[in-house]
């Protein structure tokens, strides 16, 4: 059995991050998502909000479950019994703490392994941090979060639908 985490602040999700879950869920047998609890990082949604919205968006696929950790990533999958961790590379810009953080990762415990998805050109741009600086200014965000999503985060920023 391949059990693997796609690790992650998921603040919030993205399509890109939707990429990713669709396409590894297709190359293990059981994939945990793996919300990082950040108590040092203010975030736009708590932790279970962000579980809960993870939740909602891949309850149609059977061998996803969502779960959520803090402290080391390699003592969470010690204790869910995982030894993969997918990541999406985006850009170069990516590589040096990717590659860091594997390393890392794979000194600690040696069983292991980082598998790095390169993400579809579509979302090569994509992350939590440009869809929060969208969102903020009233940007539209309907090409980067699913869209159930949308009206959601404007709230954050007091921003609604009438006034964009
Ligand atoms: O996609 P993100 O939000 O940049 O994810 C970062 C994440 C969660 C993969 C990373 O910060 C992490 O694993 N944090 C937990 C602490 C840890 O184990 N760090 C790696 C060894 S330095």
């Amino acid at each position: 059995m391949k059990k693997a985490i796609y690790p992650g602040s998921f603040d919030p999700l993205t399509l890109g991050h939707m990429d990713i879950i669709e396409r590894s869920s297709k190359i293990v047998d059981e994939l945990v998502i793996g919300v990082l609890n950040n108590s040092a990082k203010s975030s736009l949604f708590s932790l279970e909000e962000r579980v809960t919205m993870i939740k909602e968006m891949t309850h149609y696929i059977p061998n996803v479950t969502v779960g959520s950790f803090d402290g080391l990533l390699v003592d969470y999958m010690k204790e869910i019994d995982a030894t993969i961790i997918i990541r999406g590379l985006r850009a170069v810009t990516d590589f040096e703490y990717e590659l860091q953080i594997a390393q890392t990762n794979h000194v600690e415990n040696p069983n292991v392994e980082t598998v790095f998805l390169t993400t579809s050109l579509q979302y090569s741009y994509l992350s939590s941090t440009i869809v929060k600086e969208f969102a903020s200014h009233g940007g539209d965000i309907s090409k980067f979060v699913p869209a159930v999503f949308i009206n959601r985060i404007y709230e954050r920023y007091g921003i609604t639908q009438s006034k964009k």
